[in-house]
């Protein structure tokens, strides 16, 4: 039996535990089991586990190729899904390249990455990703997936609206660029920049800049359990949004295209949820998206709390918050 790594810390194990280093493992490795059994991890930081036994086959990549090729101003990555993701955009940044600077300091895997479209600080993995190499588990043959394939949307994909979903991540390719393009879009690091740094900014500058807004507000979660953010922004219509601005005048906001995204923090902090602790579970006294784990040894607690969180904020505002993180059942 295989302990599952996950950021919440939670105790769970699994009797089937697979693990490869090549992509010409994966048809015998998988071939012994129905593919709809077969559960994708990445590192496990972006998961709830609810049960203390697994019994479905888990498998996570130990993958790490990095392969790149420069022509003029863009550089092409080939990088295997198992590759720490971090450690990728702290490569990048040292080659003085752009383009997923503004990722840095994001836990989990390369693999993982497409899956929610991970993104921060005004990034997306989608503006940059050209193709994925994936296993199909159903078909038992590889493919490449383009960027158009995969159906990227804010914190979405088609890997997690397919369910079940046959398609592995093997490796992903990326589109960088050698060209100076910071992108300073978002508030906090256009603050940051313009008290601290001074332009030309290099890769470099802005990743470590991210790193440290990243850790006045979010938790380490080697330190306390957690999984970032735990549920979405939410996207409101405008009749939806009217509504609430008609009645809390101070709301923050983002206009996206037809949509108003409202930040998911705010509702929980006006709702009167920050910092509560319940069972061992709380939100995050300085970023209250995110649910921590002080003491709870299972993931149940910490569903059964996010729950409730979820019902508060939608007594209060008539707004359902969609989970970020993903529940394994
Ligand atoms: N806010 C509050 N109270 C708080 C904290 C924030 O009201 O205690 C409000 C403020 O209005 C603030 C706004 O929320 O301006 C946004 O806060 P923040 O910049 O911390 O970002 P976020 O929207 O809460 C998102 C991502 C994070 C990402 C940051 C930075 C989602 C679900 N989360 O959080 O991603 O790091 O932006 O780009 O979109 C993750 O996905 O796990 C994650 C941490």
């Amino acid at each position: 039996m295989t302990i599952i790594p996950n950021s919440f810390q939670v105790q769970a194990k699994a009797t089937k535990w697979l693990t490869w280093k090549h992509p010409q493992q994966l048809p015998t490795l998988l071939k012994p089991y129905p593919w709809q059994t077969i559960k994708i991890l990445g590192e496990g930081t972006n998961i709830l586990l609810l049960k203390s036994l697994y019994h479905e086959p888990i498998i996570q990549s130990h993958y790490k190729a990095l392969h790149y090729k420069i022509t003029k101003d863009e550089v092409h990555l080939f990088v295997g899904a198992g590759y720490h993701w971090d450690d990728l955009v702290q490569f990048c940044a040292r080659q003085h390249w752009w383009g997923i600077e503004n990722l840095s300091a994001i836990p989990g895997s390369v693999g993982a990455a497409p899956i929610q479209n991970i993104g921060a600080y005004g990034s997306e993995i989608k503006e940059v990703l050209t193709k994925v190499l994936v296993y199909n588990l159903k078909k038992q043959t590889f493919q490449w997936l383009k960027n158009q394939d995969c159906q990227f949307q804010y914190r979405d994909s088609l890997f997690k609206q397919l369910n079940p979903n046959p398609f592995l991540i093997v490796a992903v390719c990326l589109q960088l660029s050698t060209r100076y393009r910071p992108n300073l879009s978002y508030k906090d690091l256009k603050h940051y920049a313009e008290q601290y740094l001074t332009p030309p900014y290099t890769p470099y500058q802005i990743a470590q800049a991210v790193r440290t807004i990243r850790a006045k507000k979010l938790p380490d979660p080697t330190q306390l359990g957690n999984a970032g953010s735990f549920f979405k922004n939410p996207l409101l219509t405008q009749q939806q949004f009217t509504q609430l601005k008609q009645r809390f005048p101070s709301i923050p906001y983002f206009k996206e295209q037809t949509k108003y995204k409202i930040p998911a923090a705010w509702l929980i902090e006006k709702a009167g949820l920050k910092g509560i602790r319940k069972n061992g579970v709380g939100t995050y006294p300085k970023q209250p998206l995110v649910i921590v784990n002080y003491h709870a040894h299972n993931g149940k607690a910490i569903y059964n709390f996010a729950m409730e969180i979820r019902k508060k904020v939608y007594e209060a505002f008539g707004v359902w918050l969609e989970l970020e993180v993903r529940v394994w059942e």
